[in-house]
């Protein structure tokens, strides 16, 4: 791996697949005011993130909808937050599932982290159904939760 600076050596993480079950992603989740309900269900992968000391940094997950995946369950050791472990993690785990047409998020809280990481905010008229059908968006997500679309590749 090549290391060009500092910050990327603070933020280097791997990520390491997690199963649903997982007592510790369900506890981040649960502290972060994250939705659990459904983590178990078919169709998610979830990665744990960690660091280059072997510590666990966070969590992310990808929900399959059709062409389409559903980014969700992003969430970083309140201890270790603003440093840049939410976009790498971000970022990683874009990297790692690919091969879908779109990406798409629903969040109350971190729209502009997200628009940080190239998502912007999308009506939900132009959602594709199978992106809407999620429990994410369709019961477990506020209807005033904001939608967002990666509008570039990821990097
Ligand atoms: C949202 C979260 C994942 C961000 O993780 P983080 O490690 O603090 O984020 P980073 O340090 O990588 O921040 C990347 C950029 O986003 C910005 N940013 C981070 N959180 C932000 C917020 N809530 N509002 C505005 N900007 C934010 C940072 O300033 C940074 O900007 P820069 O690149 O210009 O310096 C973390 O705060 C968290 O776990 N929150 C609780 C769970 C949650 O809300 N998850 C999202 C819903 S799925």
């Amino acid at each position: 791996m090549l290391l060009t600076g500092s910050e990327t050596m603070l933020n280097a993480i791997s990520l390491k697949q997690v199963s649903g079950s997982d007592p510790e992603l369900r506890q981040a989740l649960v502290e972060a005011h994250l939705p659990t309900d459904d983590i178990e269900d078919e169709g998610r992968i979830f990665y744990k993130a960690v660091a280059g000391d072997g510590s666990s940094v966070g969590y992310c997950g990808i929900e399959r909808c059709g062409d389409c995946r559903l980014l969700r369950s992003v969430v970083v050791d309140p201890e270790r937050r603003g440093r840049g472990f939410g976009r790498a993690i971000v970022e990683a785990t874009l990297r790692e599932s690919n091969g879908y047409s779109d990406t798409y998020l629903a969040t109350t809280t971190a729209a502009p982290f997200f628009s940080i990481i190239g998502f912007s905010e999308v009506p939900r008229e132009s959602v594709p159904p199978a992106v809407l059908a999620t429990r994410q968006l369709s019961s477990i997500c506020p209807s005033s939760a904001t939608i967002m679309k990666l509008q570039r590749p990821p990097t």
